[in-house]
């Protein structure tokens, strides 16, 4: 039988987690949910952002659904970023942004892509210095964590039946770090090619690949790029989705899993009981695919999600959809499941 850990952390993390858990509840009877801390509540209470028997929770479980934190506006001794602490701890290496239309919500109905972001290194990997007047950040790039990225797009390709994987990098300008990074993905793609796997592949630049979502999103379908360039590639394509508030994602290590909204703490309406609980529903679904291997349970949940805003497009409730409750949002996907 699965298990879950969540964590809903701060905001409206505490509001929409509670849904997306009460879904994964009604697909997968018998489900084993344990709950646990992450945030700045839990940096507040316990004086670390990440408890360590969370970590344990989460290991123990290969599961997790994370909903979101807040991050004080000031630099506070000791605090660092829940969700990077938590990548980091359970070497969860790869971070997969699925970007897909949703009826009434999307500006288009033929956008189908997968971001595949490198999530433990880049950028993110946290060598910063300062020292008269003279920062530095080091991005760093490595086969190793470069080949699992690469593979992982890869099997994505292969067990959703996609087509074209896009390399994305910045090798003109960075020859060395994301030459690296192009050749490796490059090899790793050959390999599996001469194996017999069909696929078609491309490589963009960066900055060509920020005007292509904007300009032909329906061309892109796995991409695979460094961790600052998929952070920034995703949040332009969650555009597509219909925004922030309904992007999913899933962060994956080996033998597990952490589910997120892609969205924060929207401190703003926190507590209001009117956040929408739509992403992090989708990224329920995201675990059940991925982390339980249960991909018909997981088109379940997409479906009913869709068919709801389909009903709400048939109906004409598309202009009050922003007026609805959490939990009336809720019932209304339960109702399709
Ligand atoms: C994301 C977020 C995080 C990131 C922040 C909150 C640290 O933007 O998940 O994309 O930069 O990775
Ligand atoms: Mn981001």
């Amino acid at each position: 039988m699965p298990k879950l850990c969540v964590i809903p952390g701060d905001g409206i993390g505490l509001e929409v987690v509670p849904a997306a858990v009460s879904v994964l509840e009604l697909v997968i009877p018998g489900l084993e949910v344990i709950q646990a801390q992450a945030g700045w509540g839990c940096f507040q209470r316990n004086g670390v952002s990440v408890l360590p028997e969370t970590l344990t929770a989460i290991r123990e479980c290969g599961a997790a659904l994370f909903g979101a934190v807040s991050s004080p506006s000031k630099k506070v001794e000791g605090y660092r970023s829940a969700i990077l602490t938590l990548r980091q701890s359970l070497d969860l290496y790869a971070n997969i942004r699925p970007v897909r239309s949703l009826p009434g919500v999307s500006p288009r109905s033929d956008i189908d892509m997968i971001i595949v972001r490198e999530n433990t290194e880049g950028l993110y990997a946290g060598l910063e210095t300062l020292e008269n007047g003279r920062a530095t950040a080091t991005r760093v790039i490595t086969r190793a964590a470069t080949l699992r990225i690469a593979e992982q797009a890869v099997s994505i390709l292969r067990n959703l039946h996609r087509k074209k994987i896009s390399i994305v990098h910045k090798a003109n300008v960075l020859p060395l770090t994301d030459g690296l990074f192009r050749d490796t993905v490059r090899e790793v793609i050959a390999q599996h090619q001469r194996e017999g796997l069909q696929m078609e592949t491309d490589e963009i630049l960066l900055d060509l690949a920020a005007l292509k979502m904007l300009s032909a999103p329906e061309k892109y379908d796995v991409i695979v790029t460094t961790n600052l360039f998929g952070d920034i590639l995703s949040d332009a394509a969650a555009y597509w989705c219909g925004g922030m508030g309904l992007a999913p994602s899933i962060n994956l290590g080996d033998g597990v899993a952490l589910a997120e909204p892609v969205h924060g703490s929207a401190p703003d309406i926190a507590g209001k009981g009117i956040a929408n609980p739509i992403a992090a529903i989708l990224s329920a679904a995201l675990l059940v695919h991925y982390a339980w291997n249960l991909p018909d349970i997981a088109h379940q949940i997409e479906n009913a999600v869709e068919k709801t805003l389909a009903s709400f497009v048939e109906t004409g409730k598309m202009a009050s959809l922003n007026q609805l409750s959490t939990n009336q949002m809720l019932e209304e996907i339960i109702l399709r499941l």
